[in-house]
């Protein structure tokens, strides 16, 4: 198995949209299965100062739903305290995020897991650094993408700009209805809306307030059998190469 088919990359149509809650429900849901999975937060911006150094929400439920033994560090190895765009964070802090140290740290947690999910910050095309945003790192390890859609109002427009930008440059597994709260008085029709426009499958609703864990068990097991299958075909793929070579 090679990192793509056990790493999943989890964007969002905005900040605040859910894409935690998913991360930690998969996690947890993977570990159920017997596996062994990390979550990874590679920029985390908004961190309080605890003993230890500065500590992030997100890295730190991630870690918390990961399987036994990792550090905070190999889960967000970037990590600033104010609440702003990454790139922004990084500069006030004098630092530069560096891809090639967030592909070490990638590589670390995948020798080790079966299942790596990785959490972005805010959307798609959120710049990482000068030259580069989070879909350039993603789509040149050609990792899978779950789009999760806060429902609510403004969404559509997001939801459907993203996945266009997404589905350009890596597979794009599907979208996850969340039903933020308060409940929007439109929500069935915006998923139904959603549901007719775009290509891709809606592979989990939501609801408010839902257990995240029981909300993203199918899910869980659907992304099981399809890295499987995938890898199944990447071995088929390469001793075809071999045969033929
Ligand atoms: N289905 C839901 N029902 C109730 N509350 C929810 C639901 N989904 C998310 N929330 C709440 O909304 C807030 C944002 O969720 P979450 O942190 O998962 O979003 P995010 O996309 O990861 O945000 P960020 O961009 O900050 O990383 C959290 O307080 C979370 O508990
Ligand atoms: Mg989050």
């Amino acid at each position: 198995m090679n990192d793509a088919d056990k790493t999943i990359f989890i964007t969002g149509t905005d900040t605040g949209v859910g894409k935690t809650r998913v991360a930690c429900g998969l996690l947890e849901n993977f570990r159920l299965q017997g596996l062994r999975a990390a979550g990874f937060k590679p920029v985390a911006s908004g961190a309080m100062t605890q003993a230890e150094g500065l500590r992030n929400e997100d890295g730190l439920n991630l870690l918390a739903a990961s399987s036994p033994g990792l550090t905070y560090a190999s889960v967000n190895p970037y990590c600033f305290a104010p609440p702003i765009a990454p790139h922004l964070a990084a500069r006030a802090a004098a630092q530069t995020i560096d891809l090639a140290r967030l592909d070490v740290a990638c590589d670390m947690l995948a020798r080790t897991h079966d299942r790596i999910i990785i959490e972005g910050a805010g959307g798609w095309l959120v710049p990482l650094n000068d030259t580069h945003t989070f879909a350039d790192w993603v789509a040149a390890h050609r990792w899978p993408v779950l789009l999760v859609v806060g429902i609510r109002l403004g969404c559509i427009n997001h939801a459907l700009l993203s996945a266009e930008a997404i589905a350009r440059r890596t597979p794009l597994l599907g979208w996850i209805a969340n039903h933020l709260p308060p409940a929007a008085e439109v929500a069935d029709q915006i998923v139904d809306t959603l549901r007719t426009r775009l290509k891709v499958p809606l592979l989990a609703s939501i609801a408010v307030d839902a257990d995240q864990v029981s909300a993203t068990r199918q899910l869980a097991d659907h992304l099981s059998a399809q890295l499987a299958h995938q890898s199944a075909d990447s071995i088929v793929h390469q001793s075809t190469m071999q045969s033929t070579a």
